[in-house]
């Protein structure tokens, strides 16, 4: 950890140097990267971090609050943006995957540019955007830049803004991989709940509901994804998995309860086993836990009544369902 503890006090004095007084803006999704790269940035350069948190409507239940609230602890204020119904007006009648990972690539685009330039205007002195790529990510977009990559899903990342503000880009995490990464937050102080996170895909639970988003199905989603985490770790079992969330399908069934026929959605709970996400197995979570989950969901989340867990391996399946 030697190497780690002197890579971190290095970073934060050659921040110190370059920055100076001017400001830094970060887009902070409350994923492990970026909360690093703010922390990072933090020590290094104090209240002239501006740490710009985007609420897209498609985050977890709480996820929000979270964010502000375990930030907040460390002594960081975030700029909320609140564009929650812009992203739900952009997706409506929306149904294909790809059509929607690219209408939430670019408003999230907008969205950001229109906050950097207001920032800009408030602040006058913004001169740098940090941003939280590791060593994986250079190579993966170098590699379809080759165009070698066979393209499967259009990855969500900021690729295009950089580009479009007048900020120049600071990356001090770019010749790390996640592990290490993982190391810096510790020797940091970042909280157990963020170090530990699962991945989240950029355009969040938007391709988690197959079909059209709508604020009703965004809600059953969050419930029943709520209710799937809290047990994983009431059971020590979050920490044990690589990735888990819940999915909601498209189609109603029918069901029985008490004595009343009903006929509603079906949720899917998807748990992997991973090193790098490129390869997957399912999670062999016990039948006791599964069962109670399902039970849960079922009775807790209404318009729900039937719970399915998917056993399909990558490949020939992905880990997200779109
Ligand atoms: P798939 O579904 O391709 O996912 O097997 C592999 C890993 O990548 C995550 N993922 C994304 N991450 N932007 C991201 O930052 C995205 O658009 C995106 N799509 C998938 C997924 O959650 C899994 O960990």
């Amino acid at each position: 950890n030697w190497k780690m503890e002197n890579f971190v006090s290095k970073k934060i004095e050659e921040i110190k140097n370059l920055v100076k007084n001017d400001k830094v803006l970060l887009g902070l999704s409350g994923g492990v990267d970026s909360s690093v790269v703010a922390l990072l940035l933090y020590k290094a350069i104090g209240k002239n971090l501006i740490p710009v948190f985007v609420n897209t409507g498609l985050l977890r239940k709480n996820e929000e609050t979270e964010v502000i609230y375990n930030f907040k602890k460390i002594g960081i204020d975030i700029v909320n943006v609140d564009a929650k119904e812009q992203f739900l007006t952009a997706l409506k009648g929306i149904e294909d995957p790809e059509e929607k990972r690219k209408k939430i690539g670019h408003l999230f685009i907008d969205v950001f540019y229109n906050t950097a330039m207001d920032l800009l205007k408030k602040h006058g002195n913004i001169k740098y955007l940090a941003q939280g790529t590791l060593y994986p990510d250079i190579i993966e977009s170098k590699v379809s830049e080759r165009k070698t990559a066979v393209k499967i899903k259009t990855h969500h990342n900021v690729g295009g803004l950089p580009e479009k503000l007048p900020f120049k880009i600071i990356e001090p995490l770019r010749y790390l991989f996640k592990d290490e990464v993982r190391k810096i937050g510790e020797i940091l102080g970042l909280p157990e709940e963020i170090l530990n996170r699962h991945p989240f895909p950029g355009p969040g639970l938007a391709v988690r509901i197959i079909g059209e988003v709508t604020p009703e199905s965004v809600k059953i989603l969050q419930e029943a994804d709520h209710i799937f985490m809290e047990e994983l770790k009431r059971n020590n079992l979050y920490d044990k998995v690589w990735q888990a969330f819940a999915v909601l399908l498209p189609i109603k069934t029918v069901g029985v309860m008490g004595d009343y026929r009903t006929y509603e959605n079906v949720v899917a709970l998807r748990s992997v086993n991973s090193e790098d996400g490129m390869t997957a197995d399912w999670s062999k979570l016990p039948y006791e836990f599964l069962n109670h989950v399902a039970k849960r969901i079922v009775n807790e989340v209404e318009g729900v009544n039937r719970v399915v867990y998917d056993i399909t391996t990558k490949p020939p399946a992905t880990i997200e369902w779109e």
